[in-house]
């Protein structure tokens, strides 16, 4: 079977890393997703193991098109009913971008007869269209001439992981965060801490990912749950040996934010997750924060400024750089934002750059090496 891992832009590589771990075979990158092959099995644990997909597509047909009857003949030539039946409801996802069509909406609604008439040839009954509430959620992409029609076997996006039903003013989307994780090299022996973590995102992805507990134990349905093929005990086996992974670490998290009423959002949120022994919450200005482990990690995702004044926004950024290079020494910092023009006041050479997206804000990830103070030089 083939699928596709849809991710965000910048972790297409972190992705294909955690689909090998997974089991996956003949992975391929592409732009914010990553192509791979396996069985039911497999795509049943991906989506409830795979920490930076956002949602896991099935390949059911790819095929050329000259103009738009092929499509309506491609459609028609997949088995649909080895997917849904007659009475179950469907709707389709178009992703359009192909001189054979001017707009967007039409080759789903060639597609959308192609089921119908296909169902009505054999049956003479047709499924119906359901926008809200499909049984069966369809994906078409048409790129220039190719064609791949897809089933989406989560249905509601993989960061939508369940803990988080409390959020501060700006969250991070679970997947970012998670992937800001697994590309920073930040290992479990090394203590963590978030100095302005709002909702919490960060200290509870790194939770999770320290635990082991997958990503999917709090969520309460998939798409495949739908399909008429769904083998609910090969479901049931793969929760169980993913959850069977699950440890107890003794690693050490912090999160804290200067807003008190921020903070108890993350709590609650930490409460929910099952992180409340690993990760320690607590009220505090950054600048009033020192490190107490010389080979720590801090992740930093400081406001960007759309809800502060210029002045005040370099002015913070300008404490972060005086506060990670005073009281972080030995400690690396990943830091993103979207605000360039503030990052500059923070005075510190990056060693890394990435670029990354923040819902639609185009963002660096930056490292940061913090030298060990001239104590510890003198002494060498
Ligand atoms: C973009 S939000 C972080 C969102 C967070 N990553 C999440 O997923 O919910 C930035 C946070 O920085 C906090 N903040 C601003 N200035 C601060 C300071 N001087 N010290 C600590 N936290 C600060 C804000 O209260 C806000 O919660």
């Amino acid at each position: 079977m083939r699928f596709v891992a849809k991710t965000l832009y910048g972790l297409e590589k972190v992705l294909s890393e955690e689909l090998i771990s997974l089991g996956a075979g003949e992975v391929q990158i592409a732009n914010r997703a990553v192509l791979f092959e396996g069985d039911m099995s497999l795509l049943y644990r991906v989506n409830y193991a795979a920490r930076t997909a956002l949602s896991v597509l099935l390949v059911i047909a790819d095929f050329r098109i000259r103009s738009k009857d092929d499509l309506y003949k491609g459609g028609s030539k997949i088995n649909w009913d080895r997917y849904m039946d007659p009475d179950d409801t469907f709707s389709i996802v178009p992703v359009i971008n192909s001189p054979h069509f001017g707009h967007t909406g039409y080759p789903g609604l060639i597609l959308k007869d192609s089921v119908a008439d296909y169902f009505r040839n054999k049956t003479g009954r047709r499924p119906s269209v359901d926008n809200s509430n499909p049984r069966v959620l369809i994906n078409l992409h048409i790129s220039n001439d190719t064609v791949t029609i897809s089933l989406d076997s989560s249905v509601v996006p993989l960061f939508k992981r369940g803990y988080r039903q409390d959020q501060s003013v700006a969250p991070l989307n679970e997947v970012l965060a998670a992937g800001i994780i697994l590309l920073s090299g930040w290992k479990v022996s090394a203590t963590l801490i978030d100095p302005m973590c709002g909702s919490g995102t960060i200290p509870i992805e790194a939770g999770l990912i320290a635990c082991r507990i997958p990503p999917g134990k709090f969520r309460q349905f998939y798409g495949f749950e739908r399909w008429k093929n769904f083998d609910e005990d090969l479901y049931e086996k793969i929760k169980y040996d993913c959850n069977s992974l699950i440890i107890r670490s003794a690693v050490k998290i912090f999160g804290s934010d200067i807003s008190e009423q921020t903070i108890q959002v993350a709590k609650a949120n930490v409460a929910r997750a099952g992180l409340n022994d690993v990760i320690f919450i607590e009220t505090s200005d950054f600048k009033d924060l020192r490190s107490t482990d010389d080979i720590g990690y801090v992740f930093l995702n400081p406001p960007y400024g759309q809800r502060i004044q210029p002045e005040e926004i370099d002015n913070l950024y300008s404490m972060i750089g005086t506060t990670l290079k005073h009281n972080f020494p030995g400690n690396t910092a990943w830091l993103i934002t979207s605000n360039k023009e503030s990052l500059k006041h923070i005075g510190l050479k990056p060693k890394e750059k990435h670029i990354l997206f923040n819902g639609a804000l185009e963002c660096v990830l930056l490292k940061y090496e913090m030298y060990q103070g001239t104590k510890k030089q003198g002494r060498l």
